[in-house]
């Protein structure tokens, strides 16, 4: 890409930073939980929102490998939303064309809540409209490490030599290794910091804090932010022409 190019294509993939649940719940004097439940709902509309704007992966934070360090009824709570979540939207899912794929160290979620994600995975894997991957049990150094893990293994056992490992080959081993790198990351509730969140894959994304609660963030919102995407100019690290 010419250095200082202004994207007149939008961002490809969008991956969002789903905060502010829990504020949103206090807020109205009710249980974190309760906002979990709104802001799942928010997803729907902004996975519809992405083919017009031509987001072609979405790619979006559920659960950080840091949030097991809540509550055990909060844990517990989000863990069964993401059952009930998935056994509710699977079949509107495969209609609309979505391809779900999931990112994080499953080993640790219960084995339904894996089967049910196996499940989704194999019944959109020939959809192709768009790409939605959820993050559960996901962290950025995590993932890291466990790429490293298995890299190390292919050195142990011969199939890959140190000399070849280098920044091509690494992504390779990531969780998300048949993703391209987002464009954007998107950040609500009003925290400005990525909390773990594709580390290596954000190396030259475009971020936008916004102050709105996840569960008040809506289809308007998210086209505004990837419409202004386009005036933005990414260098990549090169002096502009
Ligand atoms: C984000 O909302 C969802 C998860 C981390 C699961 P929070 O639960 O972090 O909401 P706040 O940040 O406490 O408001
Ligand atoms: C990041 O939000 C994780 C998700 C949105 C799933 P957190 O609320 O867990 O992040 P911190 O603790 O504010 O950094
Ligand atoms: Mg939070």
């Amino acid at each position: 890409m010419a250095a200082d190019q202004e994207n007149n294509t939008g961002p490809g993939h969008v991956a969002i930073i789903m905060d502010g649940n829990g504020r949103w719940a206090q807020s109205r004097g009710r249980p974190r939980l309760f906002g979990h439940h709104a802001g799942a709902k928010r997803v729907k509309e902004i996975v519809r929102a992405c083919k017009p704007l031509g987001v072609k992966y979405l790619t979006i934070f559920a659960f950080s490998t840091e949030n097991w360090k809540r509550t055990q009824t909060e844990v517990s709570g989000l863990m069964s939303l993401f059952r009930q979540y998935i056994r509710k939207e699977a079949r509107g899912l495969k209609a609309e064309g979505v391809r779900v794929r999931f990112i994080g160290d499953r080993l640790k979620l219960d084995d339904k809540l894996i089967a049910l994600m196996d499940d989704l995975e194999a019944i959109t894997s020939e959809n192709d409209v768009v790409h939605l991957t959820i993050a559960i049990n996901y962290g950025g150094r995590d993932e890291v490490a466990r790429a490293t893990k298995r890299l190390a293994q292919d050195v142990a056992n011969g199939s890959l030599m140190p000399a070849d490992v280098d920044e091509e080959t690494l992504p390779r081993y990531l969780d998300t290794h048949v993703l391209p790198d987002p464009d954007l990351v998107i950040r609500t509730s009003g925290e400005a910091r990525i909390s773990n969140f594709l580390l290596w894959q954000s190396a030259y994304a475009e971020y936008e804090f916004v102050d709105t609660l996840w569960p008040d963030f809506s289809d308007e919102e998210f086209q505004k932010i990837v419409g202004a995407f386009g005036g933005r100019k990414r260098r990549y690290g090169a002096v502009p022409a």
